[in-house]
């Protein structure tokens, strides 16, 4: 596996943009392979969907997007851990925060961000804004991202999104020509095969599930897909994942939790 890349999971609103960046972690950290996942939506924080009860200020990415400088070790200390993988941990906006909680932040802050994170797990899954025009930490992921997902609906909306948003990318840095092209949320009626053709090339389809649906409203995203409907969805998500790393992975590193404990009775003692 090549270590320390950053994917950037990008797209049209409720593409399924988290849900994707959640299994595809699930998929890396039950193969002990360190996964950090940073949740850049500040308008639905998304740290209260996945894990509700943690409301915790401190560890907001907002505050640390905000302080006067940033090293590894705060960005350790603003991780929320995983009770259920001990390889993933997770950085985002908490219950409660808006745009006006936390002072702005520059584009280098953003690029420092990803400078240090890419250093702290094996994968750093980027679940970005679709706002780009409000969102600098996911524009910085898009520029620095090794490979970045871009997530489609097979709905017109999705299409005007782009027709929108592209333009955004244009600039060669974002090398939005080796994008991935994801389709996602394909329902029974609807024609993905028209929408690749509109849109020109889909590498990887994931279809509805309703097991899926039912994890992400009531905040159960890291459970396990089980049932004879999620098999088609589940080996997508392999192989994608499978993109990223040489089956069978090299097991047995360091839990990331345990790396954050000793690291941080490190800072406090
Ligand atoms: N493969 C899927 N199967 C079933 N439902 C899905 C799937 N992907 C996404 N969804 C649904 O779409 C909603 C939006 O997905 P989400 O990942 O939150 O979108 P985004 O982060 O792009 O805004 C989820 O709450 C879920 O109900
Ligand atoms: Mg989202």
């Amino acid at each position: 596996m090549n270590n320390h890349q950053i994917i950037a999971v990008w797209g049209s609103p409720g593409s399924g943009k988290t849900v994707t960046s959640i299994k595809l972690a699930r998929e890396f950290a039950s193969r002990q392979i360190n996964v950090l996942v940073v949740l850049c939506d500040s308008v639905c924080p998304s740290i209260p969907t996945l894990l509700p009860g943690i409301h915790a200020k401190e560890q907001s990415l907002g505050r640390l997007l905000s302080l006067p400088s940033i090293s590894q070790e705060q960005i350790f200390q603003h991780l929320v851990p995983c009770k259920a993988f001990s390889h993933l941990a997770f950085i985002g906006y908490v219950h409660g925060d808006n745009a006006f909680t936390y002072a702005s932040y520059t584009k280098e802050r953003a690029l420092d961000f990803f400078t240090l994170s890419r250093h702290l797990a094996d994968v750093v899954i980027v679940d970005c804004s679709s706002v780009l025009s409000a969102d600098p930490l996911s524009v910085a992921a898009l520029e620095v991202a090794d490979q970045v997902l871009r997530m489609h609906e097979c709905t017109l909306k999705s299409l005007s999104y782009f027709a929108s948003h592209l333009p955004l990318l244009s600039d060669s840095r974002f090398h939005a020509d080796r994008h991935l092209h994801l389709l996602s949320n394909v329902k029974a009626k609807q024609d993905s095969v028209q929408y690749s053709n509109v849109f020109g090339g889909i590498h990887h389809l994931l279809p509805f599930v309703s097991i899926v649906e039912q994890q992400a409203v009531s905040a159960r995203l890291l459970d396990a897909c089980e049932g004879k409907d999620a098999r088609s969805y589940l080996s997508a998500i392999q192989k994608l994942a499978g993109r990223f790393m040489d089956y069978p992975s090299k097991a047995d590193k360091e839990p990331f939790i345990q790396r954050l404990i000793q690291r941080l009775k490190g800072v406090r003692s």
